[in-house]
């Protein structure tokens, strides 16, 4: 049930060296990602079609990919250019290629029809080299399905429980216990909830406004803002305009089907630049890794426990209404792809 004409990310953009090729596997499919003599960088299936050695363990050269069985050259488009031994070079003779882009340092490649593709459907994230935050990013290999990981992200009452002692922690089971907003985009949610007196390691008293969009195929941006205590009780509804100077931290996320039950999660941090951010950033970034690490533990000991018992459903609770109206529109997504 993933969308395939979507942007994946497939890797942090300032992870991978100019001179080797990189294997990645989104949706099952293996890939190599290559970068040319500007560092620009093609996707090809990571199969060579001579004898469908992986195009991964070859060699990059200048523009090109050689596959270091019988070495083939492979361009940025997949087609082979060289033959060793042999002039005639035959049509067939390539490996397909992905549609792949940089944006937000994230490579995202698209897993649809190529004819289809549309960059204007690259969610909009926060690069590293943000002018507005000072960022910091990470990546952790799940063993579990990357649905069970957006489940958890559009659901946040969890912070209550598997969060007790990182980012949920305080008095009421505050993030249980606040309702969300939700509302249904064209390629996702929105969610928004306040904290009320929700109390800051810095010592601050705020009423804690947190909102995201969480956009196929597992897209989420997020920010919380700080507002006066009082704020939330005089307002109906979400707050409409926020400013800026507002915002205590961002974050961005990506969700990557590896396997049936293998997922790959991209994430960063900010906060907003200004005085003391090393210090800010350096904080909220522990508490991200132990937070995640949580999530971490719980969803990969409920991937084993679903695989135990094959064939039980879930039995959604009024916290689920934002995974539901999210996979409401997945769904839809995945059947105008016929
Ligand atoms: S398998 Fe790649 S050149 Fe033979
Ligand atoms: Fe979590």
């Amino acid at each position: 049930m993933y969308p395939r004409n979507a942007w994946y990310v497939a890797a942090w953009d300032v992870e991978f060296a100019r001179e080797k090729p990189e294997a990645v596997v989104i949706l099952g499919e293996p890939i190599v990602l290559f970068r040319d003599s500007q560092g620009r960088l093609a996707a090809l299936e990571d199969r060579c079609p001579h004898k469908l050695a992986p195009l991964s363990l070859g060699r990059c050269e200048g523009d090109r990919l050689r596959c270091m069985y019988h070495g083939i050259l492979f361009d940025g488009g997949g087609r082979a250019v060289e033959i060793p031994g042999q002039d005639m070079i035959p049509h067939s003779l390539s490996a397909r290629s992905y549609p792949v882009t940089v944006r937000g340092t994230w490579v995202w490649i698209w897993m649809g029809d190529a004819e289809k593709v549309d960059e204007a459907l690259i969610p909009e994230t926060e690069a590293l080299d943000s002018p507005n935050y000072l960022m910091r990013h990470g990546m952790i290999d799940y063993d579990a399905s990357a649905h069970l990981i957006c489940e958890n992200l559009l659901d946040l009452s969890h912070l209550s429980f598997v969060h007790e002692n990182s980012f949920g922690s305080s008095a009421n089971n505050e993030w249980s216990n606040s309702a969300p907003f939700v509302t249904t985009l064209d390629r996702g949610v929105r969610i928004g909830r306040w904290i009320r007196n929700r109390r800051y390691r810095d010592g601050r008293t705020v009423d804690h406004w947190n909102t995201y969009d969480f956009l196929v195929p597992g897209i989420l941006t997020m920010a919380g803002y700080a507002f006066p205590v009082g704020t939330a009780d005089g307002l109906v509804g979400a707050p409409e305009a926020v400013a800026q100077d507002d915002v205590y931290s961002i974050t961005c996320q990506a969700v990557t089907p590896v396997s049936e039950g293998t997922a790959r999660y991209f994430f960063s941090v900010g906060v907003p630049r200004g005085t003391d951010e090393e210090a800010r950033l350096e904080q909220l970034f522990k508490v991200t890794l132990q937070a995640f690490a949580e999530d971490k533990m719980m969803i990969e000991a409920q991937q084993k426990v679903i695989a135990q018992v094959p064939g039980r459903n879930f039995h959604p609770i009024g916290s689920d209404r934002a995974t539901t109206l999210y996979q409401r529109v997945a769904r839809k997504l995945v059947k105008i792809e016929g």
